[in-house]
């Protein structure tokens, strides 16, 4: 009599998982069943159906796709007044602890190649601080300017968790209570072929990998996260990715239009760098606001100008969102209401006899959500610009955009523009870029207010050399 877990393997058409179970160890047969256990038979059933049949999934529908309006700041035409309202309300929501951080850490990291979980890569110019610090010093720092320590959620995968925690314990937290500091692993999907056969890794394992960063509403629910903030007060989570250390992850003016407007769902844009810059759109579509990945806008749209020679859908993704405590609650709730996408990938795999596979095409697909995909669902979701030199500098690549170095000179401007704009002399080539590497610490400074107020009541000012490091007394 096969297990039951098994026997429904082979209801589904799925019998293939267990080809290798009866010739495996007690231990990997366990092993083997906790992961099947963990697949949920009737969505990947009902994906095959709709993301793998023939033709693939519908385009995305591009009928009365508009550009989605936004809040302008104040230099390019936005209204000064409301801006100054947003900041006021943000930092009283801060004093009130309503708010917590929630950093998404559970991708592969794969085009940057680094054998780690990412936060652990080292990314500041002299102090070779790693991300996660970069961000638990922010946290810190905001914590102690608006008087209330911040909660900080950290999604992981299965594959970075325990390594993650063991970073963060052995570094004493980088100073944060670690009582605030909430790990949890978001779920995994198997990757199928193109029949929508759910695909081993090796005999006994199958090949699972995470469920995309729209994986983290309904790994916040199920971990308990949710309860935990309501429990404490918060009810709002400001969300960003693990790759980017420039991000102002507690920006009160951010939060304040968020709150003000009774939004569930706000996001930062920067206009796009040029036309095909591989971001999404953010547009609006039936009343609703989306996102539209660049993959997915022809490029005509995405080229395309309005009279004064602007470009027409001009308002790029970055992947800074603020979520609602209850609105996460509700996107994750039963059969979530986020599509998955499809994206074909070369996954190791074994043949009928059990030997590794290692394609070098696609062999097979993987399904993931993606947060951005929440937005058409939230009441008065807001868009507000903000400027990708305060904001967004991604590690992605190992070289080139977004990799290392980018991001390394882009934290070198940002701390040579503090210092010029409080009276500092550094030189700087006609990008901003400092000649000298020199480095704030957040804990000094995490944006231009905490550092214009600590460099006011610094005394004596220290010599701006190669080298220099700001940090608190
Ligand atoms: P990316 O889209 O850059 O993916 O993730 P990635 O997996 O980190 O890197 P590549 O594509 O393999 O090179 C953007 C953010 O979303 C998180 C990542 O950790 C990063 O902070 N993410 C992504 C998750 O938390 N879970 C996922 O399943 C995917």
């Amino acid at each position: 009599m096969p297990h039951p877990l098994i026997e429904k393997f082979i209801r589904a058409g799925q019998p293939q998982v267990f080809a290798f179970f009866p010739k495996l160890e007690p231990e990997a047969q366990g092993r083997l069943l906790a992961e099947a256990a963990e697949v949920d038979l009737d969505e990947i059933s009902r994906l095959t159906r709709t993301l793998l049949a023939k033709g693939g999934a519908p385009g995305v529908k591009l009928d009365g796709l508009e550009p989605a309006p936004y809040e302008r700041r104040p230099e390019h035409g936005g209204d000064g007044a409301a801006w100054a309202r947003a900041k006021a309300a943000g930092e009283e929501a801060l004093r009130g602890g309503r708010v917590a951080a929630f950093t998404v850490a559970g991708g592969q990291g794969t085009r940057l190649g680094y054998d780690g979980p990412k936060g652990t890569f080292r990314v500041t110019p002299v102090r070779h601080k790693p991300l996660f610090q970069v961000f638990a010093e922010k946290i810190r720092a905001a914590g102690a300017r608006y008087g209330r320590p911040l909660h900080w959620f950290i999604m992981t995968s299965h594959a970075n968790h325990a390594a993650t925690e063991t970073f963060f314990a052995e570094n004493g937290f980088f100073g944060l209570d670690g009582g605030r500091v909430h790990f949890f692993r978001q779920g995994r999907m198997p990757a199928v072929d193109f029949e929508g056969k759910i695909l081993l890794e090796t005999v006994d394992s199958i090949a699972l990998s995470p469920d995309g960063h729209g994986g983290s509403l309904r790994a916040l629910e199920r971990s308990g996260a949710l309860d935990l903030m309501k429990r404490e007060g918060v009810d709002t989570l400001s969300y960003f990715q693990v790759d980017n250390p420039l991000v102002r992850g507690v920006d009160p003016a951010f939060i304040g239009w968020h709150l003000l407007r009774g939004s569930e769902m706000s996001s930062k844009t920067v206009p796009k760098a040029y036309a095909e810059e591989k971001v999404g759109h953010f547009c609006t579509q039936d009343g609703r606001t989306v996102v539209v990945e660049y993959s997915d806008l022809p490029l005509a749209l995405q080229r395309e100008t309005e009279a004064g020679g602007r470009l027409r859908f001009l308002a790029g993704s970055i992947a800074i969102h603020l979520l609602d405590r209850e609105f996460v609650r509700r996107m994750a709730g039963g059969a979530s209401a986020l599509p998955f996408h499809r994206a074909d990938k070369k996954i190791v795999t074994v043949d009928a006899m059990g030997q590794a596979v290692k394609p070098v095409k696609p062999n097979g697909v993987k399904f993931e959500l993606f947060v951005f995909d929440a937005l058409p669902f939230a009441r008065n979701p807001v868009i507000i610009e903000t400027l990708r030199a305060d904001d967004f500098s991604p590690v992605k690549n190992a070289e080139g955009v977004d990799s290392p170095q980018s991001c390394r000179d882009d934290q070198l401007r940002q701390f040579a523009r503090w210092l010029k704009g409080n009276g500092a002399a550094i030189e700087t080539d006609a990008s901003g870029l400092p000649r000298l590497a020199i480095e704030v610490s957040p804990r000094f400074g995490y944006d231009e207010d905490s550092f214009a107020d600590a460099w006011k009541k610094l005394s004596p000012r220290p010599e701006i050399r190669d080298g220099l490091y700001l940090e608190t007394p």
